[in-house]
């Protein structure tokens, strides 16, 4: 036979079979359809339902699972059972399954997808470089279905706003699903410093984050060390004027030890006439 009609048969066959095989032997569950989390806060409990309708072997239990882990706390031997999300928060979001143990086949399950607009769980408040540096500002998202390939990052400028692409040469952005990185090379203290705005878009909706850029000039590190280098000149013109007012003392107290400096006239005759007493 031709390799070709034989895959011809193969593929009809395979299309006919499956119907019938799963019409004679899989079990039926009837699943809620997939839900959307609200935005409003506080948020509604949901409650996720399967019902295993259709067995021709008696099941063994039943379980949930979210992102591919079983929940722990969710076998039951029950057919009829129940998911219940009190608080339901973007990170809730995702695949969700209902499976069914059998005594002596294979495992059923049902997939109820929960989605949600994507939350912004982490990024920068701001970020401080010098000029000539290079910038990195970043965003995380929660959220199902994640925000693939749709993550936006503009500069605002009050109520007007530039979107931003690696087409400049100097602004280069990589996404991942749940993740965006804007780097900014070689930052320029007269046009990068401002508002920078990432934005994760999905089905359902989309949310923003800002992060705040400021640039200092290359002198600003020099700051300190010019602080530290004042108060030595001032330590020395203090030292040095203190020393000339104290010269004349210094003629007849040569041998007299380090300690506090005395400059009035009682102290001066005290310490003569210690030291008188120490010569006797
Ligand atoms: C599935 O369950 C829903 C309510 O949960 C019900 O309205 C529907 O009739 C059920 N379908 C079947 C085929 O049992
Ligand atoms: C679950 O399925 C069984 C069998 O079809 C049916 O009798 C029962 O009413 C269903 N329960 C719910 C809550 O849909
Ligand atoms: C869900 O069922 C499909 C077949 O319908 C099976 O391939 C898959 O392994 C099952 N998944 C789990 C987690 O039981
Ligand atoms: C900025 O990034 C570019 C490209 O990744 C790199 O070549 C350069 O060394 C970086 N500059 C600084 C100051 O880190
Ligand atoms: C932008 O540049 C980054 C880093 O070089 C790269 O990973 C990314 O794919 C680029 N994006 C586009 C849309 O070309
Ligand atoms: C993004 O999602 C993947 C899988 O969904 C996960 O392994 C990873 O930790 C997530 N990354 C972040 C930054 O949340
Ligand atoms: C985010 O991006 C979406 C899609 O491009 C747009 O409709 C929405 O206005 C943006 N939101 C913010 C706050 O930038």
């Amino acid at each position: 036979m031709h390799p070709y009609a034989v895959m011809l048969a193969v593929l009809l066959l395979g299309n006919l079979m499956v119907p019938f095989v799963s019409a004679q032997n899989e079990p039926k569950i009837n699943a809620s359809d997939e839900i959307i989390l609200s935005a409003d806060s506080p948020s509604k409990p949901v409650t996720l339902l399967c019902n295993l309708t259709t067995a021709h072997t008696p099941h063994k239990e039943s379980f949930w699972m979210k992102k591919g882990q079983e929940i722990p706390n969710t076998r039951t031997e029950h057919g009829n059972i129940a998911y219940r999300i009190n608080k339901p928060r973007a990170d809730d979001s995702g695949e969700y399954m209902c499976v069914y143990t059998f005594v002596t086949a294979p495992n059923a399950n049902a997939t109820i997808e929960v989605k949600a607009k994507p939350d912004i769980t982490g990024h920068k408040r701001s970020e401080n470089k010098n000029e000539g540096e290079n910038a990195t500002m970043y965003c995380k998202s929660v959220g199902y279905p994640h925000p693939t390939w749709t993550w936006t990052w503009r500069k605002v400028d009050g109520t007007s706003f530039t979107e931003l692409d690696n087409s400049t040469g100097r602004f280069f952005i990589t996404s991942r699903e749940n993740y965006t990185e804007l780097n900014i090379l070689d930052l320029d203290i007269n046009k990068d410093p401002g508002v920078y705005e990432c934005n994760a878009t999905n089905m359902i909706g989309n949310t923003a984050e800002t992060t705040i850029l400021r640039v200092r000039s290359h002198l600003a590190p020099l700051w300190p060390f010019l602080g530290v280098l004042a108060e030595i000149i001032i330590l020395v013109v203090i030292i040095v004027v203190y020393e000339k007012r104290k010269r004349p003392d210094d003629i007849i107290d040569d041998d007299e030890p380090v300690g506090p400096m005395k400059t009035n006239s009682t102290n001066n005759h005290k310490d003569k006439n210690i030291r008188q007493r120490n010569t006797k």
